[in-house]
């Protein structure tokens, strides 16, 4: 049957990227969680010490640019995609919260994204693909057959995304994790290169009052139209 681009864009820890994993083991299509390939870049600055005294080095970021290659790689214990830096396995390093706390600076810089958005592009190049992030629909995918905007009450995701940092053993508050998602949403929105924008042909997704299952079931249902 025909094969089709599915674009997934939206806020932080709306439940994007286990809704879009979800869809496409359904579909039997090829799933890449794009946040993921920004939190690697991040985590490469971290550990090089691009992060003098709170301000990230952006001109040495841009200038290591050739040097970071990232790559995804199936994990069977998690039936998910890792994400690898230079051949390390770097899938744990990139969820915490230090990394949350400095992405969406990286994810401003036109080098950074001209890097991956070719990357992105390249891995959706034979269709059946399923690929959540921010300017997935806009610049990635902009002929995507199916594009969708997903989004929750900032209280709901925090609480969400706060359950999975414990879960993982972190030390983190509520607040803090309030803060990081209501400061990535207005740098994302706001960023002058490619911008988290709802666009007008994108399905809204509000996941406030769904349960996963209801968002998945709404999401196959979007995908067989799209076909
Ligand atoms: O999806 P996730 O929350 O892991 O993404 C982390 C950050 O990476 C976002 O807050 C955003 O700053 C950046 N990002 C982006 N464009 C994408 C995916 C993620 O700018 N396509």
């Amino acid at each position: 049957s025909k094969k089709i681009t599915i674009a997934i864009d939206g806020h932080s820890s709306t439940g994007k990227s286990t809704a879009a994993k979800q869809l496409a083991v359904k579909l039997q299509y090829v799933y890449v969680d794009t946040g993921a390939m920004y939190r690697a870049v991040s985590f490469y600055a971290l550990r090089e010490n691009l992060l003098a005294k709170g301000s990230l080095d952006i001109e040495k970021l841009v200038e290591s640019l050739p040097d970071i290659h990232i790559s995804f790689k199936y994990n069977k214990d998690t039936d998910r995609a890792d994400v690898y830096l230079n051949g390390e396995n770097i899938e744990k390093q990139i969820r915490t919260l230090e990394v949350s706390g400095i992405v969406s600076k990286v994810a401003e810089i036109s080098e950074v994204r001209a890097k991956l958005v070719e990357q992105q592009k390249a891995m959706g190049e034979e269709k059946g693909i399923v690929m959540d992030g921010r300017d997935i629909g806009s610049v990635v995918f902009p002929d995507a057959e199916l594009k969708v905007f997903m989004t929750a009450a900032p209280e709901v995701r925090a609480q969400r995304r706060y359950a999975e940092l414990l879960e993982r053993g972190d030390d983190v508050s509520l607040e803090e994790v309030l803060e990081n998602v209501i400061g990535r949403d207005h740098i994302d929105s706001t960023r002058e290169d490619s911008p988290l924008i709802q666009l007008p042909e994108a399905k809204l997704l509000d996941t406030s009052k769904m349960t996963r299952e209801e968002q998945f079931e709404l999401l196959v249902s979007w995908a067989e139209i799209a076909v």
